[in-house]
């Protein structure tokens, strides 16, 4: 029976690795083992989620915490070669961007430990971005590519990856929201933000767009403009909270009646909220996945995306940084915005189940010979 490590530390790993977890177990072919490094740690940035998807709670935890790249990295590998060298698992899982990915991939493969990655081959093509990094390295030693959308393979082919390391099993974040969305209407979010009114739901995260002070000023500012014709819903992530307070940005927002900023939301109160939104405006990277799927208008706040699908086939609209044009922009999309969408090929439901019979035929030994 082959032994599986499945690693998760961030939050958007969570809703990614749970299907596979699921679908690997439900063959009762494979040993599973969770490993969580720790880089979030905040109940509402991860146990939540475990008790929310009911979520095996991890086996190992590194508890690495936060730090500077290099050293959250640096903390992650030291740590969890460690557990590699007592486990030897035959494969270790890695999903989407986060450091936690890149530094268990490359702990596994310098002890010659075969690497799966799911959701491979994404790129914005942007070196400046952290998860860009992530995403090139991860992928140049991972042997097993997982991909949710066929422009991947593209850029997998590029970098010299073979054909027949590629599978496009679609997109397992997207099973999540398959398997969950009957939960979605029991969230109680919108007696507890007595929301009556349409609303925009805010997420915004990236150091780009929050670190700097006069940028986060102007964002803040466009924001206050869109509360003219809309409610304003924002969790914030941790981040953005620390910055907001020291730009002195916090009491701003807090004083207006119409803008809710509010602490991060687990899984089924975000979904319900993203579900009924007039419109989304982000910097992630899921949330632009999953706006397409609920085929809501997805304003996305930066110059680039690793996902073009979201574009040509769904909701997602790339704004750029020029943040004074969010207002003007939302307008546009809320009164324009009527041509059918289609939901990306393969983002069905089923990548996990498909994952899991690639991984049953999957000799793992021819790797590393
Ligand atoms: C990470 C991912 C990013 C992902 C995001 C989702 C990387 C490079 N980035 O960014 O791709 O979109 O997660 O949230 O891996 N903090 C807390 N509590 C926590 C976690 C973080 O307070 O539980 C604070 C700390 O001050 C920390 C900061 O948030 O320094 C940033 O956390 P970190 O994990 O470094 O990156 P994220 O910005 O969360």
């Amino acid at each position: 029976m082959s032994h599986i490590h499945l690693i998760i530390g961030a939050r958007p790993n969570y809703m990614k690795a749970d299907p596979v977890y699921k679908a690997l177990a439900a063959t009762a072919q494979f040993q599973l083992t969770l490993v969580h490094t720790g880089q979030h740690y905040d109940h509402r940035m991860s146990q939540l989620f475990f008790d929310e998807l009911g979520m095996q709670e991890p086996d190992i935890t590194l508890e690495v915490g936060s730090g500077s790249h290099g050293a959250q990295t640096a903390r992650i590998l030291e740590r969890y070669e460690k557990v590699l060298l007592e486990s030897q698992p035959d494969l270790v899982m890695v999903f989407g961007d986060v450091n936690s990915t890149v530094a268990c991939a490359l702990a596994a493969v310098k002890l010659h430990i075969p690497v799966a990655h799911v959701e491979a081959g994404l790129r914005s093509y942007d070196s400046r971005m952290p998860e860009e990094i992530n995403r090139v390295l991860t992928d140049q030693i991972a042997n097993i590519l997982f991909i949710t959308a066929l422009d991947a393979r593209d850029n997998l082919l590029k970098e010299g990856k073979i054909a027949e390391s590629i599978h496009f099993v679609g997109n397992t974040m997207i099973d999540s929201l398959q398997t969950f969305k009957e939960h979605f209407n029991r969230s109680k979010i919108y007696e507890r933000l007595k929301l009556t009114s349409a609303f925009a739901l805010i997420t915004l995260h990236r150091p780009s767009n929050v670190d700097d002070r006069s940028k986060l000023e102007e964002l803040v500012s466009a924001l206050e403009e869109v509360t003219g014709k809309l409610d304003c819903v924002f969790p914030v992530h941790p981040r953005t909270r620390k910055n907001l307070g020291q730009f002195r940005l916090l009491e701003r927002l807090n004083n207006n009646p119409r803008f809710h900023l509010i602490d991060p939301l687990g899984y089924i109160d975000f979904m319900r909220l993203q579900r009924d939104a007039a419109i989304v405006i982000t910097d992630s990277g899921g949330i632009q996945e999953e706006s397409t799927c609920f085929g809501v208008p997805c304003l996305t706040v930066r110059e680039n995306t690793e996902r073009p699908v979201t574009i040509t086939n769904g909701t997602n609209h790339l704004i750029g940084t020029d943040y004074r044009r969010i207002p003007a922009e939302v307008r546009q999309v809320l009164e324009t915005d009527s041509v059918p969408k289609r939901i990306p090929e393969r983002w069905d439901g089923q990548a996990a189940q498909r994952i899991a019979q690639i991984l049953l035929k999957q000799d793992l030994t021819l790797f590393f010979n």
